[in-house]
């Protein structure tokens, strides 16, 4: 990894740095620890993301808000230049809705939800449109390199995938549209990451799937999100500072090694959902099932 010349003010978006909220950390001497290592690898800010999950982790937003202020209160005092925010890692289950009148946000209107490991996708899709349907919440989906139903089938060049994401407004608006025959025709239109992002979704990486803590077969599949440019943003997912310290390293190594310092940089800055369209706003003619051309942004698409 390159050497920092100056602070790169890193956003860390997803962390379990919270003291005795969920398997994070235990206590408040390992949130300090976590702290020390994000400063040292140039972090500035913190989304602090405990796991919510109905009769595991009850955790109440006002709970997080608390345990939030107390940290921020204990960093301030201690000299770690960490600003910390609150968030969730919510569970992607039937309870989740309910938890959602008073949602903590990871930034904007984003909550970061993490999917169940073994479920299909056609049901992930209708509960994250049952999730999202008359809400104004963007789902950003935890991990995704970590879950065998976003799987894509890589016969198909990845340059191709990244055209077609940006086709759907998510990279850059004035990327060539494909044609509504593309559209039609792409053999990956029906796989789990496309129909999510046409739903609004957003993708959140693990910088640890790049150094294997999670196996080969996720780092790999994490390889190819980033070079299909399906990544929002990259987090820790930090747990405990001992994992940390291992993977920090290796993983920015990987991920600068693939995708060069300066997305590095931007994957891990602030992000702001203004940059990342809701849904794809204008196919301009290039409609297919439900990419029909004129939809607005803010307006959900029913997968099924
Ligand atoms: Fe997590």
């Amino acid at each position: 990894m390159t050497e920092l010349t100056s602070s790169p003010d890193f956003a860390d978006h997803h962390c379990h740095i919270l003291p005795g909220l969920d398997d994070g950390a235990n206590e408040l001497s390992e949130s300090i620890e976590i702290a020390h290592i994000l400063t040292e690898y140039g972090f500035t800010e913190v989304y602090c993301t405990p796991h919510v999950l109905k009769g595991s982790y009850d955790n109440h937003p006002d709970r997080v808000r608390k345990s939030v202020n107390d940290l921020e209160e204990v960093f301030y005092r201690s000299g770690i230049g960490l600003r910390i925010h609150g968030g969730a890692e919510y569970y992607l289950d039937e309870y989740l809705t309910d938890l959602l009148r008073d949602p903590l946000t990871v930034f904007d209107n984003v909550i970061l939800v993490e999917s169940p490991m073994r479920i299909q996708g056609d049901v992930i899709k209708g509960m994250l449109y049952r999730l999202i349907a008359g809400r104004k919440l963007k789902p950003m989906i935890a991990h995704p390199e970590r879950h065998e139903a976003m799987e894509i089938d890589f016969k198909m060049k990845p340059g191709r995938f990244k055209r077609f994401l940006e086709a759907l407004g998510h990279r850059d608006k004035s990327a060539n549209r494909l044609s509504k025959s593309d559209l039609e025709n792409c053999d990956i239109a029906d796989t789990l990451p496309v129909s999510l992002r046409r739903m609004g979704c957003m993708f959140q990486g693990n910088i640890g799937s790049f150094a294997g803590i999670y196996g080969d077969k996720v780092r790999r599949r994490a390889a190819n999100f980033l070079e299909c440019g399906l990544y929002d943003c990259l987090g820790t997912d930090a747990h405990h500072p001992k994992e940390l310290v291992k993977f920090l390293k290796q993983g920015f190594g990987e991920i600068e090694r693939m995708a060069g310092r300066d997305m590095l940089t931007h994957f891990l800055s602030r992000k702001k959902t203004e940059k990342t369209p809701a849904i794809f706003e204008s196919t301009a003619g290039a409609g297919s099932g439900n990419a029909q051309a004129g939809m607005k942004a803010g307006v959900v698409n029913d997968p099924r």
